[in-house]
């Protein structure tokens, strides 16, 4: 079957074998099947750049539901099963007047993916608000716990996209939610917005809100254009080098990373490199976000994997760093 309607770019490749599995006996037992390629769990699809025909058995994670499973005077532990939609997901907590999340507002893709990578934006990850998950290990054939600390949560890292790589399938999320939220708006953009709408009084809503307004504005709608959001990290430098490039190009943006690094802005090193906006067939680099590579229509994996390389590759000539990409490359 084609793979084109699972994944947010839009490529159309095709999987040899593929299930739906909506609990975890049911996912339990297509994994015991015998005579079967080794599994490939899909999410929302929304972080991942296929560049081949998948010879392996493709898993639609559609686990679905949201309970809350624990409340105290202050928080709310909210318990999310992993096909269920991020967005609506924090729609539901948002609703409820749930504090934790509303700066991760319109992210696509599926809450069980969320833990994958420590999704970010806006000043917020969520191992923040982690509480703990349940997997699946695939060859233990039992459910494991992890705690935020067993996650090994980093920017846009965890175990999962490491030491555990395939190994595990997430099944649910607990995050833990404060009815007396403590407001993130230290993001200028977000300020910005907020002013924009005439905001009065901070709410879970009303930040909620101001990011999805951003995020539409500066980001491509994957329904409309094929994308993955940001398709690389954010360098983190050392100091040092950091002092060397702003003397030689005094605007660059640099904002503290961890262990005293410089986190430099991707998108910027992009764009100065000349390549916003550019489009080779149906291949680009979305024009209103230097960060983003966007399928226009037909490409094919290999061709945007390919214009990445190039943009790798001129970042490194002109300011000696070395884009990492954030976007999940399945061979
Ligand atoms: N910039 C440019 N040109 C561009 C894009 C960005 O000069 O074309 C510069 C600007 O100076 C801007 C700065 O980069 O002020 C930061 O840009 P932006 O606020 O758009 O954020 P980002 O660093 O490009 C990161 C995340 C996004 C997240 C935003 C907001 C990563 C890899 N990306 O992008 O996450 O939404 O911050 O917090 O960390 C994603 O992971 O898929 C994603 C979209």
């Amino acid at each position: 079957i084609s793979l084109r309607p699972f994944n947010s770019f839009g490529i159309d490749v095709r999987a040899s074998h593929f299930a739906a599995f909506s609990s975890a006996d049911e996912l339990e037992q297509l994994l015991a099947l015998p005579g079967l390629p080794a599994p490939f769990i899909l999410g929302g699809g929304s972080n991942i750049l296929f560049t081949n025909d998948v010879q392996r058995l493709v898993l639609k994670n559609e686990l679905k539901g949201t309970e809350i499973i624990r409340e105290t005077e202050s928080e709310v532990y909210v318990r999310v099963q992993a096909g269920e939609n991020w967005h609506a997901f924090v729609s539901y907590c948002v609703n409820k007047g749930l504090g934790g999340i509303e700066n991760l507002s319109l992210i696509p893709g599926n809450a069980g993916a969320s833990p994958m990578q420590n999704i970010g934006a806006y000043g917020v990850e969520i191992k923040d608000v982690f509480h703990q998950l349940e997997a699946w290990h695939i060859r233990d054939q039992c459910i494991v716990t992890f705690s935020a600390a067993d996650c090994a949560f980093g920017y846009r890292e965890s175990v999962f996209k490491n030491r555990y790589k395939n190994q595990f399938v997430i099944l649910n999320v607990t995050f833990r939610l404060s009815r007396k939220p403590v407001f993130n708006t230290s993001y200028g953009a977000i300020e910005a917005e907020l002013e924009k709408m005439g905001v009065q009084e901070l709410s879970v809503r009303n930040i909620s809100q101001a990011v999805i307004n951003i995020r539409s504005s500066k980001l491509p709608d994957p329904k409309e254009t094929g994308n993955a959001g940001s398709f690389f990290k954010n360098p983190v430098i050392e100091p040092s080098l950091f002092e060397q490039l702003k003397t030689e190009y005094p605007g660059i943006p640099g904002y503290p990373g961890a262990a005293g690094h410089v986190k430099v802005a991707a998108g910027w090193l992009i764009e100065q490199c000349g390549w916003k906006g550019y489009r080779r067939g149906d291949a680009g680099c979305y024009p209103k976000q230097a960060l983003v590579l966007v399928n226009y229509g037909n490409a094919s994996g290999a061709e945007i994997y390919a214009l990445s390389q190039e943009i790798i590759d001129s970042v490194h000539k002109q300011f000696g760093i070395v884009l990492e990409r954030e976007v999940n490359i399945i061979t």
